[in-house]
């Protein structure tokens, strides 16, 4: 059984309990979110052909450290980078490195920073110059997708709901859901009880209640959901080699439904679409 824990009593420890916070810890997730949201706009510019993703790693940590931020990846498990970029076939855990980007890519820039103890989750896609009709439909399908999960994260409903919400809408528009990995409790602890699945059936999981953040970051595919990990013991691919694409948000549950701690300050969270959260 799932048990709920007061999240100012509770050990700095996954401990399988699920942490409620309260709002002075909601308030300091929008600190952190907000520097990393900054940060993935600022990335925006960067994105282009012939820059590499060691330059995009470069402006990651350079950004955290202007604004008294620590990038969470960096030294996790050994993954040795301040952020994760993962270009058109890779899914996710893209290791930053010497390879140039070229037009027509598409990359997922992943990025959490620490600020005062707090965690600061988001990914977003960004098109290195024109891109092919059917990237910018993958694009919009996962930001939609991404979208239908934060409307169905409210109090009642369940994390099954939220992957109900996502695995149907991706399925109809033939595109599939990566099972391999999840979203995850966040805010004192980088992953955290609950995962949230992009995929299940309504009323399943576990009952979502106020004063709980945790992320949302469908990976979909053009192709099948299967995935492979390099040997590099990060890399993950898809092993069809189809096209596939990500976003994620930091979200709090509300009385009412939910606050999203990552929105873009300039508007930029979806490429297609500047203005949008
Ligand atoms: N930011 C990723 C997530 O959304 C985790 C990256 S862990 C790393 O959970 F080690 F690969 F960087
Ligand atoms: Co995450
Ligand atoms: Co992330």
């Amino acid at each position: 059984m799932v048990s709920y824990i007061d999240a100012a009593t509770a050990p700095l420890k996954n401990t399988g309990q699920i942490r409620l916070y309260g709002p002075d810890d909601f308030e300091g997730m929008r600190r952190a979110s907000q520097v990393t949201a900054a940060c993935l706009d600022g990335v925006t510019d960067l994105v282009k052909p012939g820059v590499t993703t060691q330059e995009i790693d470069d402006y990651v940590y350079e950004f955290g450290k202007k604004h008294g931020a620590v990038p969470a990846t960096l030294h996790y498990r050994g993954f040795m980078k301040s952020c994760c970029t993962s270009i058109n076939h890779v899914v996710c855990h893209g290791i930053p490195g010497p390879k140039p980007l070229k037009e027509g890519d598409i990359v997922n820039i992943d990025v959490t920073f620490v600020l005062d103890g707090w965690h600061g989750d988001s990914s977003r896609m960004y098109g290195v110059g024109k891109l092919k009709r059917a990237s910018e439909r993958l694009i919009e399908v996962t930001h939609e997708s991404l979208m239908r999960g934060i409307e169905a994260a409210k109090p009642g409903n369940t994390t099954g709901d939220i992957g109900y919400a996502i695995q149907s809408y991706v399925e109809a528009e033939r595109c599939s859901v990566v099972r391999d990995f999840c979203g995850h409790g966040v805010g004192k602890l980088f992953h955290d009880m609950p995962n949230i699945l992009h995929y299940g059936q309504p009323g399943e999981g576990i009952e979502l209640k106020p004063g709980m953040i945790f992320t949302i970051e469908p990976m979909v595919n053009l192709g099948k959901p299967h995935v492979k990990v390099l040997k590099d013991g990060w890399t993950a691919v898809t092993r069809d080699k189809s096209l596939t694409a990500q976003f994620e948000h930091s979200i709090g549950i509300t009385p009412d439904g939910c606050d999203i701690f990552t929105t873009s300050p300039k508007g930029l969270f979806n490429p297609l679409h500047p203005e949008t959260q």
